[in-house]
């Protein structure tokens, strides 16, 4: 059943409004009343609907999937998803972008004609791209980077007007990774190509189960091995990607083919086999991939495998961040099998297994984009929900469908992962492929010179922090600048001054978010 109201929206209409700051908070609570509706309700008018029609939602009985559907004249846009309660209010957060103005109706809707569904505390605010832009700009000021004040002082303590000061960043704190594959083993361009641009990295397949046994009783991790020690070498972190995957299409035929009884004895031989042999050298595990969408091992062994298997990963390679690993939760609102609050749902269930109460899970988002424009709205609110739970957030597998404008749907999809507060992490899906065989974009061509892609990912890294900043001192002896959390080499030195020439290591910790201080750095002779 469905329950429509009419309303009228302008999205991107590029009216210069007062610049409206984003509200970032969300709850995946099931709360005896409504919560006040954001933006007091933005363009909806009676938000509490007192009048009749009652994004609050209420079910009459059980729980049941609840999708917001705004219908225009071009078709039905998905802009949002909750898993509805009775008894109790659930707040379905959403967002579409509207490329064009006119009427539109704003459905709620669920597949079960059995219920009823009740609304209240409804809300609909418009930004234009350019407040949406600005609200990354504060949200990275506020969660990625700090006010540094540099003060230069000559041999008796006083300040140092017209100092030259340069600002290098050695290493940023954010981490950001790609997809690497087995080429890089013997191959130093793409090496240096990739060691210049990441912190972490991802086997594409040469970790996963179908790779280190491909053939039953007979494991070899020796590409794997040797991909790790690469990483190693130079400092990169490694996510451990994956342990089972539950797609039944990317299982080993030998795999496919055993007994109930067979496949138990091999799952347990696997979780031991690559978890105690890469123990205390990842950062984080994909445990069950994608076992919202798929469920071959629960269909074989039970409904409460992946519960059982975080468990039993967590005993043997207890420090580790367990995550679940999924696609389309964030990318596209279409799909009914994930949306936040099912993933919620299903971390939850996790947790809940005998002795699990503890375990350190985190919220892994692939984040494939579809063949479409990216819908940030929707990306940004779904993150929102998922944050509510309070979890680690990484994005893993970043990418963009092969389309016109590929590589500008990357830059906004990157950008606003990038400036989400709660993400702790990116890692795109760009594996190299030296015919020019990668999964949906490549960022260098075979010998390592920029595509499209590549031009955006440097751009961004360098707007990110890889690029050095200068300034001179003002009359007392001070540059104020802000900075990207992360090491810093700082050069200071001085026109007149032959020896007023310094260099010191700088590190730009995260401030106490109550106190917003400045971190300060004074140089003297
Ligand atoms: C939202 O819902 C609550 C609970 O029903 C109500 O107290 C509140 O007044 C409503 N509206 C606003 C604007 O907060
Ligand atoms: C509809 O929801 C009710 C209450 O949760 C549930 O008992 C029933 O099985 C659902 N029907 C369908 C077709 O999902
Ligand atoms: C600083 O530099 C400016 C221009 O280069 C110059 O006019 C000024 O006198 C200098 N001040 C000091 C204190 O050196
Ligand atoms: C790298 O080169 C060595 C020596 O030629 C070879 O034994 C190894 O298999 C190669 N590794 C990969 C992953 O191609
Ligand atoms: C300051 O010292 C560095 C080496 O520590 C040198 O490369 C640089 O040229 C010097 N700069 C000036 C202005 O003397």
């Amino acid at each position: 059943m469905s329950i429509g109201f009419l309303l009228y929206f302008i999205l991107f209409t590029g009216f210069e409004a007062e610049a409206l700051s984003y509200d970032y908070s969300a709850t995946i609570e099931c709360l005896a009343q409504p919560q006040k509706p954001q933006y007091y309700g933005g363009i909806i008018q009676n938000p509490e609907l007192n009048n009749g029609l009652q994004a609050w939602i209420q079910v009459s009985e059980g729980n049941v999937p609840v999708t917001a559907v705004v219908k225009t004249s071009k078709g039905f846009i998905h802009a949002g998803a909750t898993v509805a309660d009775s008894n109790c209010w659930s707040m379905l957060k959403g967002g579409l972008t509207a490329d064009k103005s006119g009427p539109a109706e704003l459905y709620f809707e669920s597949k079960n004609t059995s219920i009823e569904i009740w609304m209240d505390n409804i809300s609909l605010q418009p930004f234009t791209e350019k407040q949406w832009r600005s609200h990354q700009y504060q949200s990275i000021e506020k969660a990625r980077k700090r006010k540094v004040l540099v003060k230069a002082v000559d041999e008796q303590g006083n300040p140092l007007p017209n100092a030259t000061i340069s600002i290098t960043q050695t290493n940023s704190a954010f981490p950001i990774g790609s997809a690497i594959n087995k080429n890089i083993v013997n191959n130093s361009a793409y090496q240096n190509w990739f060691t210049s641009r990441f912190t972490v990295a991802t086997f594409e397949n040469e970790m996963k189960w179908a790779s280190t046994e491909y053939s039953q009783g007979n494991e070899d991790y020796s590409v794997a091995d040797a991909m790790l020690k690469f990483a190693k070498d130079h400092n990169i972190r490694v996510r451990g990607h994956n342990i089972f995957w539950n797609d039944p299409n990317y299982q080993s035929s030998w795999l496919s083919a055993l007994s109930p009884d067979q496949l138990k004895s091999a799952v347990d031989k696997r979780i031991q086999s690559v978890v105690s042999r890469y123990k205390d050298q990842l950062i984080g595990w994909d445990v069950v991939n994608e076992n919202l969408h798929f469920s071959f091992f629960e269909s074989k062994l039970g409904q409460d495998f992946s519960a059982r298997v975080f468990n039993k990963v967590n005993k043997i390679d207890p420090t580790q961040t367990l995550f679940l690993n999924e696609y389309n939760t964030i990318e596209d609102s279409r799909d009914s099998a994930v949306n936040p609050t099912k993933y919620i749902k299903k971390i939850q269930q996790i947790k809940n297994y005998p002795g699990s109460a503890s375990l350190p899970l985190g919220i892994g988002l692939e984040s494939h984009f579809p063949n479409s424009p990216p819908n940030l709205p929707y990306m940004r609110s779904s993150i929102d929900t998922l944050a509510s739970a309070g979890y680690p957030i990484w994005i893993t597998e970043i990418d963009v469908a092969d389309q016109p404008n590929q590589a500008q749907y990357f830059e906004q999809v990157l950008r606003e992962a990038h400036s989400h507060p709660k993400v702790q992490g990116i890692v795109m899906w760009t594996a190299w492929s030296p015919n020019g065989n990668c999964y949906r974009i490549c960022l260098v061509d075979s010998n390592f010179n920029n595509l499209a892609g590549g031009e955006v990912l440097d751009k961004l890294l360098s707007e990110w922090g890889l690029k050095k900043l200068s300034g001179t001192t003002d009359q007392n002896g001070f540059l104020k600048t802000s900075l990207f959390h992360g090491d810093y080499q700082v050069q200071i030195n001085h026109p007149s001054k032959k020896n007023y020439n310094l260099s010191r290591h700088l590190k730009v910790i995260p401030n106490d978010e109550s106190k917003r201080t400045s971190q300060f750095v004074q140089f003297s002779m």
